[in-house]
């Protein structure tokens, strides 16, 4: 019996009209009319919004929702999405700058990352968000710089647990870590600090990205609340917060489904009633890709076809300096292709051959698709690759041989 090879997930979130993908109810052609421009990103706020009302239907209503704005922090996004999720979790000061500007009250946005620079900390102790500090250095210096200003820092701890992720996915979490301070270290210092110096806020355990595996999750999730338990009761002031982290991945290879967010739901009920000292606290969830990335596409004009010995290749006006991710080289071991099809003949039977799709990068590994089956390609043809809301135009070397930049639109 021959094996049948892995397929993408369905890419049914956006609708579509004879034959033309439509993107928050405009054709791509529309799209770039409006833009003037002939490659660009869309996104569709309504699938953002059916992302996170997924969300709120699995998990339980006491946890709260924050957006990780790394994922995507185009700025007509961040502030459609202000009004949809309780905080937004920033990793710069440009970043922090960003939802402040959105009107997103300070008390809900935290900025965690490593390395993060003393302009930084001084920058978010005035700004009044709550820093989640990464080493103990970073705590000292925040004590410092809050003397300084006459100005309480707001902190959190982030916790690089003990234990690690059981699934792939990217860890972040276990083992040695740029990330957080080791729980064993922090079991240490917890009851010896001067809590008069700052205001605790909590914890913040974080432990990967892009995960797909329910059960993978719901373990990490039991070992966090385990975690969070025992760091709440060693801490002679009471703890405010729980950031549980996130971790929720999206389909992007074939092979891949949408991950199912009941179980993972149920399982948070049953903490919550194990654990009704962490119940009371206030639980947060950051996202970022899992409430973005579906509702993004990358469009690219076919400007050229080649036959290469064979093989033909879609050539196209976009590329891994547009999108990183989608090339294989944002964290990729092995190439594996997005979902892509022709934006302007959806439906339409795919070819027998298998083509491959590539930008003017002079390196080969500027591919955006391939060895896939497409429907017969033509010349001013759209090639979309979806599950692009995320980690795109910010996460891609835009600068690179010197093309233009990509343009991005909300709809
Ligand atoms: C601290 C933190 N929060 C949130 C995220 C967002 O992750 P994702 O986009 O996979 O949800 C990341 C990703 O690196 C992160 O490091």
């Amino acid at each position: 019996m021959s094996k049948i090879p892995p397929v993408h997930a369905e890419m049914n979130q956006f609708p579509v009209s004879e034959g033309q993908l439509q993107i928050g109810g405009y054709s791509l052609d529309k799209i770039a009319d409006m833009l003037d421009k002939q490659v660009y990103y869309a996104y569709d706020k309504a699938v953002v919004k059916a992302q996170i009302d997924i969300f709120h239907r699995h998990i339980p209503s006491n946890i709260k929702l924050h957006y990780a704005i790394k994922a995507n922090p185009y700025l007509p996004l961040i502030n459609a999405m202000r009004p949809w999720v309780e905080g937004f979790d920033v990793a710069s000061q440009k970043e922090m700058l960003l939802a402040i500007q959105s009107g997103m009250p300070s008390r809900d946005i935290s900025f965690a990352g490593p390395a993060k620079q003393i302009s930084e900390i001084r920058a978010a102790i005035v700004s009044g968000i709550t820093l989640h500090v990464e080493s103990e250095l970073e705590f000292e210096r925040a004590i410092n710089i809050g003397k300084e200003l006459n100005t309480k820092p707001i902190i959190a701890f982030r916790v690089n647990p003990a234990f690690e992720l059981k699934a792939s996915g990217m860890k972040m979490g276990g083992g040695p870590k740029q990330f957080g301070i080791d729980e064993e270290r922090l079991f240490e210092i917890l009851p010896e600090l001067d809590y008069q110096q700052f205001e605790f806020r909590g914890f913040h355990i974080f432990w990967g990205s892009q995960n797909l595996k329910q059960e993978a999750i719901i373990d990490a999730h039991n070992n966090t609340f385990a975690l969070a338990q025992k760091l709440v009761d060693i801490t002679p002031t009471p703890t405010v917060t729980l950031n549980l982290g996130g971790g929720m991945g999206i389909p992007y290879f074939p092979g891949e489904k949408r991950l199912d967010l009941a179980p993972i739901g149920e399982n948070l009920k049953q903490l919550l009633a194990q654990y009704p000292k962490l119940a009371k606290l206030e639980l947060i969830f950051e996202l970022g890709r899992f409430l973005v990335a579906e509702a993004g596409i990358y469009a690219s004009r076919i400007t050229d076809i080649k036959v290469s010995r064979g093989h033909t290749y879609l050539m196209t006006n976009g590329g891994l300096h547009h999108h990183l991710s989608n090339s294989g080289n944002f964290g990729q071991v092995i190439r594996k292709n997005y979902p892509v099809a022709i934006g302007n003949k959806m439906g339409a039977e795919a070819s027998d051959e298998k083509v491959t799709a590539v930008g003017p990068l002079c390196t080969p590994l500027d591919t955006l698709a391939d060895k896939m089956q497409l429907p017969q390609a033509e010349l001013n043809d759209w090639l979309v690759v979806f599950q692009s809301g995320a980690y795109g135009p910010t996460a891609s070397p835009q600068d690179f041989l010197g093309h233009p930049h990509v343009s991005e639109i909300l709809l």
